[in-house]
Protein backbone atom coordinates (compact mmCIF):
# COMPACT_ATOMS: atom_id res chain seq x y z
CA UNK A 1 0.00 0.00 0.00
CA UNK A 2 1.40 3.25 -1.07
CA UNK A 3 0.70 6.39 1.51
CA UNK A 4 -0.75 9.77 1.03
CA UNK A 5 1.00 12.60 2.76
CA UNK A 6 -1.12 15.69 4.81
CA UNK A 7 0.87 17.89 6.43
CA UNK A 8 -0.89 20.16 8.89
CA UNK A 9 -3.71 17.76 8.73
CA UNK A 10 -5.21 18.17 12.66
CA UNK A 11 -7.33 21.26 11.45
CA UNK A 12 -8.40 23.71 9.52
CA UNK A 13 -7.66 23.15 5.10
CA UNK A 14 -5.43 20.13 6.17
CA UNK A 15 -8.24 18.31 7.90
CA UNK A 16 -10.51 18.96 5.11
CA UNK A 17 -8.11 17.84 2.57
CA UNK A 18 -7.23 14.78 5.04
CA UNK A 19 -11.34 13.94 4.79
CA UNK A 20 -11.74 13.92 0.88
CA UNK A 21 -8.01 11.89 0.77
CA UNK A 22 -9.81 8.76 2.43
CA UNK A 23 -13.07 9.42 0.42
CA UNK A 24 -10.82 9.44 -2.80
CA UNK A 25 -8.23 7.03 -1.70
CA UNK A 26 -10.10 3.96 0.18
CA UNK A 27 -6.57 1.83 -0.75
CA UNK A 28 -3.77 3.71 0.60
CA UNK A 29 -2.42 4.94 4.01
CA UNK A 30 -2.92 8.31 5.01
CA UNK A 31 -0.41 10.01 7.08
CA UNK A 32 -1.78 13.02 9.43
CA UNK A 33 1.66 14.84 9.88
CA UNK A 34 1.30 17.30 12.37
CA UNK A 35 2.98 18.91 15.48
CA UNK A 36 0.14 17.97 18.32
CA UNK A 37 -0.29 14.47 18.70
CA UNK A 38 -3.49 14.68 20.85
CA UNK A 39 -5.27 16.66 17.64
CA UNK A 40 -3.69 14.72 15.24
CA UNK A 41 -5.17 11.36 16.89
CA UNK A 42 -8.80 13.64 17.05
CA UNK A 43 -8.46 14.19 13.39
CA UNK A 44 -7.88 10.60 12.73
CA UNK A 45 -11.14 9.54 15.04
CA UNK A 46 -13.44 11.93 12.75
CA UNK A 47 -12.11 11.32 9.93
CA UNK A 48 -12.56 7.37 10.56
CA UNK A 49 -16.08 8.30 11.54
CA UNK A 50 -17.13 9.89 8.57
CA UNK A 51 -15.51 7.44 6.00
CA UNK A 52 -14.66 4.23 7.77
CA UNK A 53 -11.31 4.36 6.09
CA UNK A 54 -8.88 2.09 8.02
CA UNK A 55 -5.41 3.41 7.03
CA UNK A 56 -4.89 6.74 9.09
CA UNK A 57 -2.00 7.25 10.82
CA UNK A 58 -0.39 10.25 12.86
CA UNK A 59 3.31 11.05 12.81
CA UNK A 60 5.03 13.87 14.49
CA UNK A 61 6.10 16.89 12.65
CA UNK A 62 7.01 20.18 13.32
CA UNK A 63 8.42 22.00 10.53
CA UNK A 64 9.91 25.22 12.88
CA UNK A 65 12.41 22.12 13.24
CA UNK A 66 14.68 20.61 10.74
CA UNK A 67 15.44 18.33 13.39
CA UNK A 68 11.80 17.18 13.63
CA UNK A 69 11.56 17.23 9.85
CA UNK A 70 14.48 15.35 10.06
CA UNK A 71 12.74 12.78 12.56
CA UNK A 72 9.94 12.65 10.48
CA UNK A 73 11.68 11.57 7.38
CA UNK A 74 13.18 8.88 9.62
CA UNK A 75 9.84 7.38 10.90
CA UNK A 76 8.19 7.62 8.21
CA UNK A 77 10.71 5.27 6.18
CA UNK A 78 10.54 2.79 8.84
CA UNK A 79 6.80 2.36 7.90
CA UNK A 80 5.91 -0.82 5.73
CA UNK A 81 3.88 1.54 3.70
CA UNK A 82 6.59 4.01 3.04
CA UNK A 83 6.66 4.79 -0.73
CA UNK A 84 4.58 8.00 -1.50
CA UNK A 85 1.88 8.63 -3.66
CA UNK A 86 0.64 12.51 -2.61
CA UNK A 87 2.65 14.90 -0.79
CA UNK A 88 0.68 17.76 0.46
CA UNK A 89 2.70 20.52 2.13
CA UNK A 90 -0.36 22.08 3.69
CA UNK A 91 0.62 23.21 6.75
CA UNK A 92 1.74 27.26 7.91
CA UNK A 93 1.11 30.31 9.50
CA UNK A 94 0.71 34.03 9.95
CA UNK A 95 2.11 35.61 12.55
CA UNK A 96 1.62 39.24 12.69
CA UNK A 97 2.56 39.84 16.34
CA UNK A 98 6.32 39.99 17.64
CA UNK A 99 8.83 38.24 15.20
CA UNK A 100 9.47 34.86 16.24
CA UNK A 101 12.16 32.32 15.38
CA UNK A 102 12.87 28.69 14.80
CA UNK A 103 14.15 26.36 16.73
CA UNK A 104 17.33 27.01 14.50
CA UNK A 105 17.12 30.43 14.45
CA UNK A 106 15.35 31.56 10.96
CA UNK A 107 12.26 33.84 11.00
CA UNK A 108 9.13 31.87 11.64
CA UNK A 109 7.21 32.36 8.78
CA UNK A 110 9.89 31.75 6.51
CA UNK A 111 11.16 28.93 8.21
CA UNK A 112 8.03 26.92 9.01
CA UNK A 113 5.96 28.10 5.65
CA UNK A 114 9.01 27.63 3.46
CA UNK A 115 12.21 26.22 4.44
CA UNK A 116 10.48 23.36 6.73
CA UNK A 117 8.40 22.01 3.47
CA UNK A 118 11.50 22.84 1.29
CA UNK A 119 13.93 20.22 3.43
CA UNK A 120 11.02 17.57 4.34
CA UNK A 121 9.82 17.62 0.38
CA UNK A 122 13.71 17.28 -0.84
CA UNK A 123 14.63 14.36 1.84
CA UNK A 124 10.93 13.03 0.87
CA UNK A 125 11.90 12.77 -2.67
CA UNK A 126 13.91 9.09 -2.81
CA UNK A 127 10.89 7.55 -1.02
CA UNK A 128 8.08 8.92 -3.55
CA UNK A 129 6.33 6.65 -6.51
CA UNK A 130 7.39 7.32 -9.74
CA UNK A 131 4.02 9.27 -10.53
CA UNK A 132 3.83 10.92 -7.07
CA UNK A 133 2.25 14.72 -6.75
CA UNK A 134 3.80 17.46 -4.67
CA UNK A 135 1.22 20.10 -4.11
CA UNK A 136 2.15 23.12 -2.25
CA UNK A 137 -0.64 24.90 -0.39
CA UNK A 138 0.50 28.96 -1.46
CA UNK A 139 -2.22 32.22 -1.31
CA UNK A 140 -3.73 34.86 -3.59
CA UNK A 141 -1.67 36.79 -1.23
CA UNK A 142 1.76 36.27 -2.76
CA UNK A 143 0.09 38.30 -5.92
CA UNK A 144 -0.72 42.39 -5.62
CA UNK A 145 -2.83 42.40 -8.62
CA UNK A 146 -4.77 40.36 -6.44
CA UNK A 147 -5.44 43.19 -3.96
CA UNK A 148 -6.56 40.54 -0.70
CA UNK A 149 -5.86 43.18 1.59
CA UNK A 150 -2.68 41.57 2.98
CA UNK A 151 0.29 43.59 2.58
CA UNK A 152 2.25 42.57 -0.93
CA UNK A 153 5.09 40.15 -0.54
CA UNK A 154 8.93 42.07 -1.15
CA UNK A 155 11.44 39.65 -2.30
CA UNK A 156 15.21 40.70 -1.91
CA UNK A 157 16.76 37.47 -1.19
CA UNK A 158 16.30 34.36 0.79
CA UNK A 159 18.93 35.30 3.18
CA UNK A 160 17.54 38.33 4.03
CA UNK A 161 13.87 36.50 4.92
CA UNK A 162 15.50 34.02 6.77
CA UNK A 163 17.56 36.69 8.94
CA UNK A 164 15.72 39.93 8.83
CA UNK A 165 16.66 42.91 10.26
CA UNK A 166 14.18 44.53 12.92
CA UNK A 167 12.01 47.82 11.75
CA UNK A 168 10.21 50.09 13.55
CA UNK A 169 7.15 49.07 11.25
CA UNK A 170 4.16 48.42 12.21
CA UNK A 171 4.00 44.33 13.17
CA UNK A 172 0.81 43.52 11.74
CA UNK A 173 2.58 45.09 8.23
CA UNK A 174 5.55 43.07 8.80
CA UNK A 175 3.91 39.83 9.51
CA UNK A 176 1.62 40.37 6.89
CA UNK A 177 4.12 40.73 4.23
CA UNK A 178 6.29 37.88 5.51
CA UNK A 179 3.03 35.94 5.01
CA UNK A 180 2.75 36.52 1.18
CA UNK A 181 6.62 36.53 0.69
CA UNK A 182 6.36 33.14 2.05
CA UNK A 183 3.45 31.88 -0.02
CA UNK A 184 5.29 33.40 -3.20
CA UNK A 185 7.95 31.46 -1.42
CA UNK A 186 5.72 28.40 -1.81
CA UNK A 187 5.09 29.49 -5.99
CA UNK A 188 9.08 30.16 -6.21
CA UNK A 189 9.58 26.48 -5.25
CA UNK A 190 7.19 24.84 -6.88
CA UNK A 191 8.67 26.08 -10.49
CA UNK A 192 11.80 25.42 -9.48
CA UNK A 193 11.69 21.65 -8.36
CA UNK A 194 9.42 21.06 -11.58
CA UNK A 195 12.21 22.50 -13.65
CA UNK A 196 14.46 20.28 -11.62
CA UNK A 197 12.19 16.99 -12.32
CA UNK A 198 11.06 17.30 -15.49
CA UNK A 199 12.73 14.38 -16.69
CA UNK A 200 10.79 12.56 -14.13
CA UNK A 201 7.12 11.72 -14.10
CA UNK A 202 6.96 13.42 -10.44
CA UNK A 203 4.12 16.06 -10.81
CA UNK A 204 5.03 19.63 -8.77
CA UNK A 205 1.88 22.35 -8.78
CA UNK A 206 1.00 25.11 -6.24
CA UNK A 207 -2.89 25.70 -4.84
CA UNK A 208 -4.70 28.64 -3.62
CA UNK A 209 -7.10 27.90 -1.62
CA UNK A 210 -8.66 31.50 -1.65
CA UNK A 211 -9.88 33.27 1.31
CA UNK A 212 -10.98 30.44 3.62
CA UNK A 213 -12.17 32.45 7.06
CA UNK A 214 -12.56 30.45 10.28
CA UNK A 215 -9.52 28.43 10.03
CA UNK A 216 -6.67 28.84 12.78
CA UNK A 217 -4.38 31.08 10.49
CA UNK A 218 -5.70 34.40 12.39
CA UNK A 219 -4.62 33.19 15.64
CA UNK A 220 -2.35 35.95 16.56
CA UNK A 221 -5.03 38.54 15.27
CA UNK A 222 -6.43 41.23 17.81
CA UNK A 223 -9.52 39.02 20.14
CA UNK A 224 -12.13 41.29 18.03
CA UNK A 225 -11.00 40.62 14.64
CA UNK A 226 -10.64 36.88 15.74
CA UNK A 227 -14.11 36.59 16.42
CA UNK A 228 -15.17 38.32 13.06
CA UNK A 229 -12.79 35.42 11.52
CA UNK A 230 -14.03 33.05 12.64
CA UNK A 231 -17.73 33.86 13.08
CA UNK A 232 -18.70 36.20 11.00
CA UNK A 233 -16.33 36.10 7.71
CA UNK A 234 -17.79 33.00 6.94
CA UNK A 235 -20.62 33.89 5.32
CA UNK A 236 -18.90 35.74 2.62
CA UNK A 237 -17.93 32.05 1.15
CA UNK A 238 -21.41 32.30 -0.26
CA UNK A 239 -20.85 36.11 -2.21
CA UNK A 240 -17.46 36.84 -2.35
CA UNK A 241 -15.01 36.12 -5.23
CA UNK A 242 -12.34 33.40 -4.50
CA UNK A 243 -13.41 32.74 -0.88
CA UNK A 244 -14.57 29.27 0.25
CA UNK A 245 -15.76 27.21 3.16
CA UNK A 246 -12.87 24.91 5.13
CA UNK A 247 -14.69 21.90 3.18
CA UNK A 248 -14.95 23.06 -0.39
CA UNK A 249 -11.42 24.46 -0.54
CA UNK A 250 -9.83 21.42 1.47
CA UNK A 251 -11.64 19.39 -1.17
CA UNK A 252 -10.06 21.09 -3.78
CA UNK A 253 -6.55 21.06 -2.40
CA UNK A 254 -7.27 16.85 -1.86
CA UNK A 255 -8.72 16.98 -5.56
CA UNK A 256 -5.54 18.95 -7.32
CA UNK A 257 -2.91 16.36 -5.30
CA UNK A 258 -4.39 13.27 -5.97
CA UNK A 259 -7.94 12.83 -8.58
CA UNK A 260 -7.11 11.33 -11.88
CA UNK A 261 -8.77 14.89 -13.68
CA UNK A 262 -5.74 16.42 -12.72
CA UNK A 263 -2.67 14.25 -13.37
CA UNK A 264 -2.05 16.35 -16.55
CA UNK A 265 -1.06 19.22 -14.61
CA UNK A 266 2.69 19.61 -13.47
CA UNK A 267 4.64 23.24 -12.89
CA UNK A 268 0.80 24.63 -12.54
CA UNK A 269 -0.75 27.66 -10.00
CA UNK A 270 -4.58 26.36 -9.38
CA UNK A 271 -6.89 28.90 -7.83
CA UNK A 272 -9.16 26.26 -6.47
CA UNK A 273 -9.45 23.47 -9.50
CA UNK A 274 -8.44 26.53 -12.52
CA UNK A 275 -4.87 26.50 -13.19
CA UNK A 276 -4.37 30.47 -13.65
CA UNK A 277 -1.26 32.47 -13.84
CA UNK A 278 0.42 33.57 -10.88
CA UNK A 279 2.15 36.77 -10.34
CA UNK A 280 4.63 37.94 -12.32
CA UNK A 281 7.52 37.90 -9.31
CA UNK A 282 6.80 33.94 -8.99
CA UNK A 283 8.46 33.26 -12.32
CA UNK A 284 11.47 35.70 -12.18
CA UNK A 285 14.05 33.08 -12.46
CA UNK A 286 16.73 34.86 -10.23
CA UNK A 287 14.44 34.94 -7.31
CA UNK A 288 14.22 30.67 -7.97
CA UNK A 289 17.54 30.33 -8.51
CA UNK A 290 18.29 32.46 -5.01
CA UNK A 291 15.76 30.64 -3.01
CA UNK A 292 16.87 27.54 -3.83
CA UNK A 293 20.34 28.01 -3.26
CA UNK A 294 20.01 29.76 -0.29
CA UNK A 295 17.48 26.76 0.90
CA UNK A 296 19.94 24.09 0.15
CA UNK A 297 22.72 26.20 2.18
CA UNK A 298 20.30 26.74 5.46
CA UNK A 299 19.03 23.10 5.48
CA UNK A 300 22.23 21.70 4.83
CA UNK A 301 20.92 18.84 2.67
CA UNK A 302 23.51 16.76 0.93
CA UNK A 303 23.45 15.86 -2.37
CA UNK A 304 23.02 12.05 -1.01
CA UNK A 305 19.89 12.71 0.76
CA UNK A 306 17.62 13.63 -2.14
CA UNK A 307 17.11 12.29 -6.07
CA UNK A 308 16.93 15.92 -7.13
CA UNK A 309 20.18 17.76 -8.49
CA UNK A 310 21.38 20.15 -5.44
N1 LIG B 1 -7.36 30.35 5.59
C1 LIG B 1 -7.07 31.07 4.51
O1 LIG B 1 -7.76 32.06 4.19
C2 LIG B 1 -5.91 30.70 3.64
C3 LIG B 1 -5.76 31.38 2.42
C4 LIG B 1 -4.69 31.06 1.59
C5 LIG B 1 -3.79 30.08 1.99
N2 LIG B 1 -3.95 29.45 3.17
C6 LIG B 1 -2.96 28.43 3.54
O2 LIG B 1 -3.62 27.23 3.88
C7 LIG B 1 -2.77 26.46 4.75
C8 LIG B 1 -3.60 25.95 5.92
O3 LIG B 1 -4.02 27.06 6.69
P1 LIG B 1 -5.42 27.13 7.46
O4 LIG B 1 -6.11 28.34 7.01
O5 LIG B 1 -6.10 25.82 7.43
O6 LIG B 1 -4.90 27.46 8.95
P2 LIG B 1 -4.91 26.62 10.32
O7 LIG B 1 -6.30 26.17 10.62
O8 LIG B 1 -4.22 27.48 11.30
O9 LIG B 1 -4.02 25.35 9.96
C9 LIG B 1 -2.63 25.46 9.90
C10 LIG B 1 -2.01 24.11 10.11
O10 LIG B 1 -0.58 24.26 10.06
C11 LIG B 1 -0.05 23.62 11.21
N3 LIG B 1 1.22 24.17 11.65
C12 LIG B 1 1.48 25.43 12.09
N4 LIG B 1 2.76 25.52 12.48
C13 LIG B 1 3.32 24.29 12.30
C14 LIG B 1 4.60 23.74 12.55
N5 LIG B 1 5.59 24.45 13.10
N6 LIG B 1 4.82 22.45 12.23
C15 LIG B 1 3.83 21.69 11.72
N7 LIG B 1 2.58 22.15 11.48
C16 LIG B 1 2.34 23.43 11.77
C17 LIG B 1 -1.12 23.81 12.29
O11 LIG B 1 -0.88 22.91 13.34
P3 LIG B 1 -1.32 23.27 14.88
O12 LIG B 1 -2.76 22.90 14.98
O13 LIG B 1 -0.41 22.43 15.71
O14 LIG B 1 -1.09 24.73 15.09
C18 LIG B 1 -2.34 23.50 11.47
O15 LIG B 1 -2.53 22.13 11.33
C19 LIG B 1 -1.63 27.39 5.15
O16 LIG B 1 -0.49 27.08 4.40
C20 LIG B 1 -2.14 28.77 4.77
O17 LIG B 1 -1.10 29.66 4.46
C21 LIG B 1 -4.99 29.73 4.01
Amino acid sequence: MNSVIITGANRGIGFACALQMAKITPGKQIIIACRDAKSGQEAIAKIQQKTGHAHLKHLPLDLASLASVQQFKAAFEQEPNNRIVALVNNAGIQNIAATQYTKDGFEATFGVNHLGPFYLTLLLLPLMDAEASITFTASGTHDPAQKTGIEPPVYKTAEALAHPVETTEKSSVVGQRRYSTSKLCNILTTYELQRRLANTSVRVNAFDPGMVPGTGLARTYPPFLRFFWENVMPILAYFQRNTHTVDVSGRRLANVAYHKAFRLHSGKYFEGEKVIPSSPDSYNTAFQNDLWDTSVKLTGIQQIETTVVL
